[in-house]
This record gives structure tokens, sequence and C-alpha cells, in this order.
């Protein structure tokens, strides 16, 4: 498993310098949309595929879930999952709240959770019960028991329907909470881990975007709702995740 973790760092790394050179460069990128509001680019398919080709050489065994190239089946019953930029639409608009986060499962369970956003070159990490860090320095949940105690992550996607908006928006103005977003599922996440949101909560999700950033929550003291026993490594759904004392009142601003 430490093998794996070194890997993943080293992976992560070199991930993030690749979509950090398409990011100072991005004038030159050939973007297309892959629905509404669903933007992909060159940077997203080379930063994916050279996390793959890396896995694939040196643990050719271990299956691999990407968000542009889908499922690779493995005979070690391992499982990388992987989302090569998470916050594309900020990416592609020069912003820098985007990241490369890369999870790896076993047994419906994560190992370690892993992601880096290069353009402010914060990583975050966590191995199952080892703790949660950011830059080496452990990071920990806050201790908030309402909304009303900070902000709180909100997602949307082109999945999400008007309903789920109003009914989120409303539940978390009703209960004196504010709204936070910047685009990246994964990097909002982290921000709980840290102790700098409430919570985050998402109608409809997917593994990519969340599967690394639950285990780093959980490893700082957080709470997240069962995603991979409920929807599996290439599974979407519903997200809860926050302080554990704030748990309940974010669980009751999905409809
Ligand atoms: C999206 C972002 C967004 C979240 C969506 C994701 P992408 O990922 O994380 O914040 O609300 O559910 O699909 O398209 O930027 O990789
Ligand atoms: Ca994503
Ligand atoms: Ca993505």
């Amino acid at each position: 498993m430490d093998e794996r973790y070194d890997f993943g760092l080293t992976v992560i790394a070199e991930a993030g310098a690749l979509a950090l050179s398409f990011f100072h460069d991005l004038g030159s990128l050939n973007v297309t949309e892959k629905g509404p509001q669903d933007l992909v680019s060159q940077a997203d398919r080379e930063t994916e595929a050279l996390i793959k080709s890396a896995i694939a050489e040196r643990f050719p065994g271990d299956a691999f879930v990407g968000e542009e190239t889908g499922v690779t089946t493995g005979s070690s019953g391992g499982t990388w999952v992987v989302d090569p930029i998470d916050g594309t639409t900020p990416f592609l608009l020069g912003m820098t709240s985007w990241c490369v986060s890369i999870a790896y499962v076993t047994d419906n369970d994560t190992d370690f959770g892993l992601i880096f956003a290069p353009a402010t070159g914060d990583l975050y990490a966590a191995q199952r019960g080892a703790g949660a860090t950011l830059n080496g320095q452990p990071i920990h949940v806050g201790n908030a028991t309402t909304l009303s105690a900070g902000s709180t992550g909100i997602g949307t996607s082109n999945k999400t329907t008007l309903e789920e908006i109003i009914f989120m928006v409303t539940g978390l103005h009703t209960a004196g909470g504010m709204l936070y977003r910047v685009g990246s599922g994964a990097l909002t996440l982290c921000y709980v881990a840290a102790g700098q949101l409430v919570g985050y909560v998402e109608p409809v999700i997917n593994s990519w975007d969340c599967l690394a950033a639950l285990c780093i929550i959980r490893e700082a003291g957080g709470r997240t709702s069962p995603f991979l026993e409920e929807f599996g490594v290439a599974g979407s759904g519903r997200l809860v995740a926050g302080t554990p004392g704030a748990y309940e009142a974010l669980e009751a601003l999905l409809p």
C-alpha cells in the first residue's frame, strides 16, 4: 500500500505540472463541449493519459476509473479513481480553483486520497487511519454544530434540477448559512477537511470528483455519507460531508 501511496504522490506531482503547463498557455488549448456546461480540453485528456499510462506500467493488474476514459478493469483487486482536472470551468477561465484528484480503492474502501491544486501549490493527502495533511501539516475539520456557524459548499452540475437548487439554497438561507462555490467539488471538499467550511452537499456527483476528498475529510475528523457503498467506484449520486456536529443539518439540505 505504501508503495502505491508513494507512487501516487509522484504521479500527482507530474500530472499537476503537466496540467499547469497547459494552464499557463490557455490560448492554445483545443476546447470541446461534452454537454451543456460541460467542457473538456486537451489538458484534461493528456493529464488523464499521463496518470493512466504511469499506473498501467507500474501496476498492470490494477483497475482504473477516469473521467475522460471510463473504466478499465484489473485483476489485483485495487482501483485507481482519477479526475485529471476537477474544476475544468475555472481552469479554462484562468482561475486557480482546480485540482488533480486521485483515490485508490480496495475492498470497497478508499485506502488513500490525494488532491493537488497546482496553481496554488497545495497538496491535500490522507491514508486511511493515518490522518490528513495539507502540504505535510495535519489538518482537521472545524467544530461547527450549526449551518449558521460558517459557510457551506453547494455543488451543482447539468444533472442538478432547479427544484434541487431551490431546496438547497432555501434550506441553507433559512438555517442562517452562507453559500460557497468555486467550481471544483474536490477542492471545496478539501476546504471542509481543513476546517474552512462547515460542509458540502451535492445532489449528484461522480466518484472521480469526490472519493479522494472524502477519504481526506474522514481522516480530518469529518463525517461523510457512504458514497462508495451506495454508488461504487464508478457511480454517481448524492453526497453529504462536513463536521460531525453539523452533519444532520447538512443532510437536511438535500431533497
Ligand atoms: C465538476 C465540479 C463541480 C461539481 C460537479 C463536477 P469537473 O467537475 O467538481 O464543482 O459540482 O459535480 O462534475 O467537470 O470540473 O471535472
Ligand atoms: Ca470533476
Ligand atoms: Ca474533470
